[in-house]
């Protein structure tokens, strides 16, 4: 098999830079090592900034996004009892739009398989060969047999355990890593969600109230790293999520049956250049952000964005200048959001080895912001418009 450019993952990442190479009617396969069901599953983060809906709609895929995407005008840190409510559009203008991340690979998914465009599930790249030429090849095993795709570029969309990344020279590439010791549980649950997104810093831990549908409510706690999903029964989850939330009274966060139950460890990485040769890596392959301000998604959007873009140049007019400045023109914005990312997880989360000092240091941090629109304005714009990208299609 051949193709233009040969895409490994079917997450975000890659199922976005397919929909947006074909629109420049450049070709691609994708390669995906899970089953359908299994990738459109995955219950990760839910909110997409207006670079990441915007995007959505110039391909067209957004007729399930606008019926059931719930925009959201705020954002909410509470601490001490006292709620500190962010206008997101009286501070930035915009607001982002709550749609749970599996339900947009889910859209793209049917697109792209509607159109009969090659994604092929249960292919696990085992090898990627020849990134320094003009004519790179990408192994893989599909039903127990080898397969070979031969492609002009590879995209790495494969996620933090994936090949793309594994076949970078690991003398060219530098490592950035933070791996934090808590994690977050996640649940969905059927109980009406709080009006606004609403994070907590509280002495017993971290907690956020999110939601993906009128109906449905996604909330998180801070928990050790070894937690066991299993062993927060639902009363259990409730009355932790209640007191975090300073809801003593029980009377302000419905409850309902939790339906699923996740654990997530948190990571800030950074693997740099994202490119060598012929192998350009995107979204989680090569960086991963703490979930707080669910930046993820929209980071990835955001690189295959700039990717497609220079392939297209490359394409139409033989110019190399944008796919040379790939791994640069991306790891500006992505430090930024992992700064971003990493300092709303500080702001928010209790930590085990703060003094008294560093806890009212905190603390401190919230009054200010409770008290300055200025601090205000500096946290919604990043949380909206960290991934935009006005300069480019
Ligand atoms: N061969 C083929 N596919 C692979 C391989 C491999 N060797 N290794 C991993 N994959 C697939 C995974 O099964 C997964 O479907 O690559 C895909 C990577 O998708 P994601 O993990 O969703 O990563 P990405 O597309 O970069 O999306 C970034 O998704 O992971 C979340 O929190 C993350 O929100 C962020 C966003
Ligand atoms: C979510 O809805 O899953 C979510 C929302 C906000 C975050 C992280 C996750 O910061």
């Amino acid at each position: 098999m051949r193709t233009q450019v040969g895409i490994i993952g079917a997450g975000p990442a890659g199922l976005f830079l397919a929909h947006l190479l074909k629109a420049q009617g450049i070709d691609s396969v994708i390669l995906e090592a899970r089953s359908r069901t299994y990738a459109e599953g995955r219950v990760r983060a839910g909110v997409l900034e207006p670079g990441t809906v915007e995007t959505m709609a110039r391909l067209g895929l957004d007729a399930r996004l606008r019926r059931e995407g719930l925009i959201d005008e705020g954002l909410d840190m509470r601490f001490r009892g006292r709620t500190i409510h962010l206008d997101l559009p009286e501070l930035t203008g915009r607001s982002v739009v709550i749609y749970g991340q599996q339900e947009v690979v889910k859209d793209l998914m049917a697109a792209r398989v509607e159109a009969g465009d090659p994604l092929i599930f249960e292919a696990q790249v085992t090898r990627i060969e020849g990134i320094e030429t003009e004519s790179p090849r990408i192994h893989y095993t599909e039903g127990g047999e080898s397969r070979v795709l031969d492609c002009e570029f590879v995209a790495g969309c494969d996620g933090y355990h994936g090949a793309g990344r594994a076949a970078m020279p690991q003398d060219r590439i530098t490592l950035f890593e933070q791996v934090y010791d808590f994690a977050w549980l996640g649940v969905l649950a059927r109980a009406r969600p709080m009006a606004d997104m609403t994070y907590s810093n509280s002495d017993r831990g971290f907690a956020l109230c999110s939601r993906r549908s009128m109906q449905v409510s996604r909330l998180y706690l801070q928990v050790p790293v070894d937690a066991n999903p299993e062993e927060w029964s639902d009363s259990r989850f409730w009355e932790e999520l209640h007191a975090r939330m300073f809801d003593e009274d029980r009377s302000e966060i419905a409850e309902g049956e939790i339906f699923q139950r996740d654990l997530a460890k948190l990571r800030a990485f950074v693997a740099a250049p994202m490119q060598h040769g012929r192998l350009f890596l995107a979204g989680d392959a090569v960086h991963i952000v703490p979930p707080a301000g669910a930046k993820g998604l929209n980071m990835a959007v955001a690189d295959v964005r700039v990717l497609s873009h220079a392939l297209t140049a490359h394409y139409r007019d033989g110019s190399r200048t944008a796919l040379e400045a790939y791994s640069a023109t991306c790891l500006e914005r992505v430090w930024k959001t992992v700064r971003f990312s990493s300092a709303l997880t500080g702001l928010l989360h209790r930590f085990d080895e703060h003094s008294p000092l560093q806890r009212n240091l905190q603390l401190a941090e919230l009054e200010y912001v409770a008290g300055s629109r200025n601090a205000q304005a500096a946290i919604a714009e990043q949380y909206v418009m960290l991934n935009y990208l006005k300069d480019l299609p």
